[in-house]
Parts: C-alpha cells; sequence; structure tokens
C-alpha cells in the first residue's frame, strides 16, 4: 500500500494540515482581496441561470427540492410514456409546492405545478397497481383529455429538466462545443477549455468503446482546431473518465484493468502527445483512487520512455479525502522518480454524498472523506501549497469556485512565484471569475461537458448536489440572507 488507508481519524489529520500552512497564508488578508469580488457579483450577478434560482427557491432539504432532484435524477431515463407520468405525479405529489415565494420563478413554478397537478393521476392516498401506476387514476382509465394533459406535463417536466442540462454542457458534439469555445476565445483569449466528452461508468464493452471513440475523436477534433504553436498550458485539452473506459473498473479486477485499460489509455495519450495538449484523468470514486494510481503510474512509465518531450499528462486530485495532502506527496514523487513534468488539476471532490452513504453502508469507523465543510477547505489549502512547492515536478492547476479559496490560493502562488492555472466548471463561477480575472495575468481553463442530455445525468446530479448544498460556496453566495464576512470566514481551525 503506497497511501495511508483512507479511513484514518478526521482531527488527526488536520492537525498536520494547519501545521503544515503555519506562516503561509494570511486568511484576513486573502480575504479583503476576496470582498470585493463579492460585492461585484452581489451588485451584477452572472445571467439568469436555472438552476441556481431553481435551488433557491426549492432548496434540496425541502420536500420540494428533494422531488424536484428525483425528477431530474429519474425522469430523462423512463423509456415509456405511462411510467413517466406516473413518476411526476408521484413526485410532485409528495410535496408542497404552494409555499413557493413570491418571486416572478416562485409564482411562475406554483402556477405551474398546479396545473401539474390537475392534469397528472392524483397519487395521494392510492392503491398502487403491480407496475408501479396508482390503481383509482391510471391514466390509462381516464379520459382522453386528462391523459393528454398528463403527456403534456411530462413533456414540459422533461424539457425542464434538458433546459437545466444546458447550463452545464458546452455543445452536443465536439463540433458544436469548439464553436462556442472559438467564441470565447475570441472574447477572453486567456481562457482555455478542457472538455469532457460525457459518459462514465461503462457497464458494458459496448460502452467502453463507445466512450473510447469519442475520446479519440475529440483528440482529432481539438488537434485541428488549435492554429498556433502551443504548449499544453496554452492550449485546450481534453478530461477523461477512466471508469468510462472499461466496464470493470474495480480493484477486484486489477489485472485486466491493467492489461485491457492501460493500453485504451495509452492510445489517447500519445494521440495527445503528439497534438500537445493536455490529457487529464478526472478523479473518481475513493476505492478507485489506488487502482487509478497504478494506471497512471504504468503511464507515467511510458510517458518517460517514449514521449519524453510531452509535458501534458494531468490527474485530478480530491482534497476532501483524508489522505490528499499524502496523495499529493505520492504523485510529486512519481513524477520525480519517472522524470515528467505533470499537469495537476486539485479540486475538493465531487462525490462527497455518495462516499458518505458508502461508509455508512459498508459500517466502517471513520469517513475517507472529511466530515466539515472547513476541514475539506484546509486540506485543499495544505495540498495547494505542497504543489506550489514542486514546480520542477508539477504545473498547478486550481479547480474551484469559492472566491475566498481563490483569493488565498492568489496569496499563497505570489509568494512562491510559482506558475499556475485556475479552473471552472461551464455553467458555474462565471460572475466570480469574470472579477478574479479583471486581472489579465491569470490564467483560466473551463472544463466543459460535452454531449447528448441523455448522457448528463450523473455529472447534472453531482452539480445539483454542489449547487444545492447549504454549506457550498456558490449557494452561499446566491443567498442574499448570507452575509460577506459569513461567505468569507476564516476555515482555518479545526
Ligand atoms: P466550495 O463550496 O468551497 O466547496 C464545496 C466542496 O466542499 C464540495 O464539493 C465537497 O468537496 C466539500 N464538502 C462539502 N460539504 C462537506 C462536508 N460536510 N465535509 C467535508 N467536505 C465537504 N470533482 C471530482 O471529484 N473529480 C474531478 O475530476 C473533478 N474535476 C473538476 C474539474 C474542474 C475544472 C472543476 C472546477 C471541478 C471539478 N470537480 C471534480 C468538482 C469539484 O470537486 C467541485 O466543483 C468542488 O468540490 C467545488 O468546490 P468549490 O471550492 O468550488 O466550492
Ligand atoms: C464531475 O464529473 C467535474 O469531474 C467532475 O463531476
Amino acid at each position: 500500500m503506497r497511501l495511508p488507508p483512507p479511513d484514518r481519524p478526521e482531527t488527526e489529520v488536520l492537525r498536520q494540515h494547519l501545521h503544515s500552512l503555519e506562516g503561509a497564508l494570511d486568511w484576513p488578508a486573502a480575504a479583503d482581496v476576496a470582498r470585493p469580488w463579492i460585492d461585484a457579483v452581489r451588485a451584477q450577478p452572472a445571467p439568469f441561470w436555472a438552476l441556481e434560482s431553481l435551488l433557491q427557491e426549492f432548496p434540496m432539504s425541502s420536500q420540494e427540492g428533494l422531488a424536484l432532484m428525483r425528477l431530474a435524477e429519474a425522469l430523462l431515463r423512463v423509456p415509456d410514456a405511462d411510467t413517466a407520468i406516473a413518476l411526476t405525479a408521484d413526485q410532485l405529489g409528495r410535496a408542497d409546492f404552494s409555499d413557493a415565494s413570491d418571486s416572478a420563478l416562485g409564482r411562475l413554478a406554483h402556477a405551474a405545478l398546479a396545473l401539474s397537478k390537475h392534469f397528472l393521476p392524483d397519487v395521494a392516498g392510492a392503491a398502487w397497481m403491480a407496475d408501479g401506476m396508482p390503481r383509482s387514476h391510471a391514466p390509462s382509465g381516464s379520459s382522453p383529455l386528462a391523459r393528454w394533459g398528463a403527456q403534456a406535463v411530462v413533456k414540459a417536466t422533461v424539457r425542464a429538466v434538458q433546459l437545466l442540462g444546458q447550463q452545464f454542457v458546452l455543445g452536443e458534439d465536439i463540433r458544436q462545443a469548439l464553436t462556442q469555445a472559438a467564441r470565447t476565445h475570441r472574447d477572453q483569449p486567456h481562457v482555455r477549455f478542457s472538455f469532457d466528452m460525457l459518459g462514465e461508468g461503462a457497464r458494458t464493452e459496448a460502452d467502453a468503446q463507445r466512450h473510447l471513440a469519442s475520446y479519440r475523436e475529440a483528440l482529432d477534433a481539438i488537434d485541428r482546431s488549435q492554429h498556433q504553436a502551443h504548449t499544453p498550458a496554452l492550449a485546450d485539452g481534453l478530461s477523461i473518465k477512466l471508469s468510462a473506459l472499461h466496464p470493470r473498473f474495480e480493484e477486484a479486477q486489477r489485472e485486466r484493468v491493467m492489461a485491457e485499460l492501460v493500453p485504451r489509455v495509452w492510445s489517447l495519450c500519445e494521440r495527445a502527445a503528439q497534438a500537445n495538449l493536455n490529457l487529464t484523468l478526472d478523479a473518481e470514486e475513493v476505492e478507485r483512487l489506488e487502482l487509478s494510481l497504478d494506471v497512471a503510474e504504468a503511464l507515467i512509465a511510458r510517458i518517460a520512455a517514449e514521449q519524453p518531450q510531452w509535458q501534458g499528462f494531468g490527474l485530478a486530485l480530491q482534497a476532501y479525502q483524508t489522505r490528499s495532502l499524502a496523495l499529493v506527496e505520492h504523485v510529486i514523487a512519481l513524477a520525480r522518480r519517472h522524470g515528467v513534468k505533470l499537469m495537476c488539476r486539485l479540486v475538493k471532490g465531487a462525490y462527497w454524498d455518495a462516499e458518505v452513504k458508502r461508509t455508512q453502508e459498508l459500517g466502517l469507523a471513520n469517513y475517507p472523506v472529511f466530515t466539515h465543510k472547513h476541514h475539506t477547505d484546509i486540506a485543499y489549502l495544505a495540498c495547494a501549497r505542497a504543489m506550489l512547492a514542486a514546480p520542477d515536478a508539477l504545473y498547478p492547476q486550481f479547480a474551484t469556485h469559492n472566491a475566498g479559496t481563490i483569493a488565498a490560493l492568489l496569496q499563497m502562488a505570489r509568494r512562491c512565484e510559482a506558475r499556475f492555472e485556475l479552473q471552472r466548471l461551464h455553467g458555474m463561477g462565471e460572475a466570480v471569475y469574470r472579477e478574479v480575472l479583471r486581472e489579465p495575468l491569470i490564467s483560466c481553463r473551463v472544463y466543459a461537458p460535452v454531449g447528448p442530455h441523455r448522457d448528463l445525468l450523473a455529472y447534472l446530479v453531482r452539480r445539483l448536489l454542489e449547487n444545492g448544498a447549504n454549506s457550498s460556496f456558490v449557494h452561499q453566495l446566491a443567498d442574499p440572507a448570507c452575509g460577506v464576512d459569513e461567505l468569507l470566514r476564516s476555515p482555518l481551525h479545526l
């Protein structure tokens, strides 16, 4: 085992992290830098975004928010009209939307939902038949008008869910996405993209081959779109998920994974190296970390041997893991051992709810992720400091939408005069980055999902959880009741 075990006592780990930050960061000074950004964002918010507004209206902690979340998660996958009607009726019927605020969206949502309830079968107290339809109100037994109305409601709901998705997707295919990206390059020449071809967790070999083909196609298209000589840091690139490329990407299938998955990813590395682009492996579930590292190490060894000039291979590292600092140190050592420079994207981590649930199911004594939001922030800053101190091994890429975190990163990077870039997700953090990027020397990359709506769900649910969590920066930023001091409170305490 090259990393410490994942389920480590939280406070013990955090004490070391806090210690490593002593003297490295002046948080009040960073907060002073971030304060005007927040004031400016609140004075001039980003253009209307469906998801943020919806989550303000119906928070995820409410019955209504949960109902909408379940609908978003499931509705696009339901293949037949009757089940879609039953599902919509069930979810909307469970919640009481009458408390919607007096805002325009609140009134609109209230009116739409009232209309929906009029047409959908009444699930309250209904007996359910074996096929999941409410016995007394199954649409098959209803009048044609009611049935037509129910179908229209479901169509409108599906459309609303697709609209939510549009916030996060740059294009339905790579060609569309590159056209959008070209527009951004014209307006903001210092902004780069990392495209993400949607699709993950392959269930079959056919899925894996489809994803591989789509990654290859994307690399070809990105290569064709680059008009000037570039380094990986100055060009658009691609992010990929290992779980998309093998149906059994799991510890128990280690031998198969090394024999079958590594050559697939290597073929992508060769293409990215030839085009001199950044190719990053996204970070997924904690239980895949060790295996991902083995795959990465096999690739790094081959890069050192066959493509030593290429400095575009990248890894995403999750700070919310209790062993994140050890992970960063391990990756730095790996790069030095093989004489390769890596691009490393530091993220806080997008699978928090799933990790917590999984640990509870397994009945483990400790979680593999931190359980207090500010503990993840401390770990993020400690990892960032370690990354900034290793410019020979890593090009640091800091992915965050949190203004306080960004200001702290800028301060630490300036102190050691390190090169780095900031990153955000397409559809998130626009307004904060509008303010941060007023300083022209800061590099920025946007992670941009590409693909049809049917492939978006897993990604969309992670964004819903992220935008909806009370503790999340973007959620608090959109909440006028949350003061600036509260938003910028120092995380540096246990
Ligand atoms: P903040 O609001 O400051 O932080 C929110 C984060 O804090 C949550 O996402 C979670 O990580 C953590 N958190 C929330 N509640 C708790 C709690 N109770 N205890 C402990 N920690 C908590 N994520 C991946 O997992 N893998 C990737 O490969 C990946 N790639 C990304 C690429 C880019 C360019 C970007 C911008 C994000 C990527 N993400 C990835 C998603 C990323 O993890 C989230 O966007 C990020 O955590 C949000 O952090 P923030 O600083 O913007 O917001
Ligand atoms: C995710 O897929 C952005 O990689 C991150 O949620």
